[in-house]
């Protein structure tokens, strides 16, 4: 096919999926087809060396939003729509300078001009003014010298991938011999805390299903079992209380375990919730033998396949066979054509943590080889992050 008939081809396959009446926040199949297509259709229409200039000048769109948040852009005019004079005067910033974050907000739809110099919100506005989503462009802007150096890592190591979670690119970018999040525990506890806010909401996808909407976990969790859920290096315990809510009659004892600076930083949880502190590197306690369930969500795919065969041998030698699970929250990444969200995920969690996003096999091999087996993939509704059910092997 010529370039133009792919491109014709593409409009069309938007075009007829377009005109389906769903909402497509709730169909989360058709939304991820339409952004492929839609993603198709884009590259198809960039020149090669607009596509190479758009990638390594784009980080200053990163660096944009960080300054719109420090500035309160975003909360000026979430709703009431604003001249570049009037937040100038507000925020004390520059005019011209406003002027230049702001057409950048506008070609990239996080803010819409509705007149000249004027700006007005947009769902994105609305987004930006979440603490959770504030914290994460923070966050991911702090980590941006890591991601500088890490070539320079791999030339020095050959190219090989991490096996440790201290020789990864986050050591050898802050000389320090600290893991990446002990480091930021120990030497940057207010990063720490920005990092915790970023976890509570992430991006505060709209319309993304909880995992427990779409995974049966209230009948997991209707067997009898003292300790019934474990959530393991949980942070503030955000999703054993989202559980809770979900769920007000789970019974049995629900714990969450973190680094103690951690379980010391939590503000507010349900009575409900223990906390304990814990090293996943360590054995389980004797507290939490036999749980029904030990979920680590968002941890696996921190850490190189070492790590994670340490954590799930410490889990595996508290579990009851034939009783206990682990769920995994983290992407199921297709084995073909994964979306560039999760490939965005895979290499940020290398750079940072020497971490990855895997694959059905991948998942299946790794949990292989720490003794236990795969007992089910639970696909979300999306491509954020499944369920892998995993029993004693
Ligand atoms: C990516 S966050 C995930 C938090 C939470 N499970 C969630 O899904 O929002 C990783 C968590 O692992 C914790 N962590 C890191 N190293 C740990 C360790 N050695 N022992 C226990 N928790 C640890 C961090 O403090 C952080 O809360």
């Amino acid at each position: 096919m010529s370039s133009s008939q792919v491109i014709r081809h593409l409009i069309e396959e938007l075009q007829s999926s377009a005109t389906q009446e769903d909402d497509l926040y709730s169909d989360e199949k058709t939304r991820i087809e339409l952004l492929g297509a839609a993603q198709g259709l884009v590259a198809a229409l960039t020149r090669p060396d607009e596509a190479v200039a758009s990638i390594t000048h784009g980080a200053g769109r990163h660096m944009c939003l960080q300054v719109a948040n420090d500035l309160g852009l975003f909360d000026l005019i979430v709703s009431k729509s604003r001249s570049a004079h009037e937040m100038a005067s507000v925020t004390g910033a520059n005019e011209k300078l406003i002027v230049r974050i702001m057409r950048m907000m506008v070609a990239i739809g996080f803010v819409e001009q509705s007149g000249d110099r004027v700006y007005s919100a947009t769902p994105m506005t609305r987004l930006m003014t979440l603490p959770s989503v504030k914290a994460g462009v923070e966050h991911t802007l702090e980590g941006l010298d890591i991601l500088q150096s890490t070539p320079e890592y791999l030339k020095k190591n050959g190219y090989h991938l991490p096996r440790t979670m201290t020789d990864t690119p986050f050591q050898f970018a802050r000389k320090t011999e600290l893991d990446n999040h002990k480091y930021y525990a120990e030497v940057r506890p207010e990063t720490m805390k920005t990092f915790q806010v970023f976890m509570d909401g992430l991006y505060g996808g709209p319309a993304r299903a909880p995992w427990w909407a779409w995974y049966p976990i209230e009948e997991v969790l209707s067997v009898d079992s003292e300790v019934a859920f474990v959530d393991v290096a949980g942070g503030n315990g955000h999703q054993t209380a989202g559980l809770l809510r979900a769920f007000p009659g789970t019974k049995g004892r629900l714990i969450v375990q973190d680094l103690p600076e951690v379980i010391q930083g939590i503000k507010v949880l349900d009575p409900r919730i223990e906390r304990m502190s814990y090293d996943f590197l360590t054995p389980q306690p004797e507290a939490v033998k036999g749980a029904r369930v030990f979920f680590l969500s968002n941890i696996l795919h921190d850490h190189p396949d070492d790590v994670c065969h340490t954590i799930l041998g410490n889990i595996r030698a508290a579990m009851t066979p034939g009783n206990s699970k682990i769920l995994i929250s983290d992407m199921i990444v297709p084995e073909i054509g994964p979306p560039l969200r999760q490939l965005d995920s895979d290499i940020t969690m290398f750079f940072l943590s020497g971490g990855a996003e895997r694959s059905p096999s991948e998942w299946t091999e790794l949990i292989k080889t720490a003794g236990l087996k795969v007992s089910k993939f639970w696909y979300p509704p999306g491509d954020q992050n499944g369920i892998i059910e995993v029993e004693i092997a």
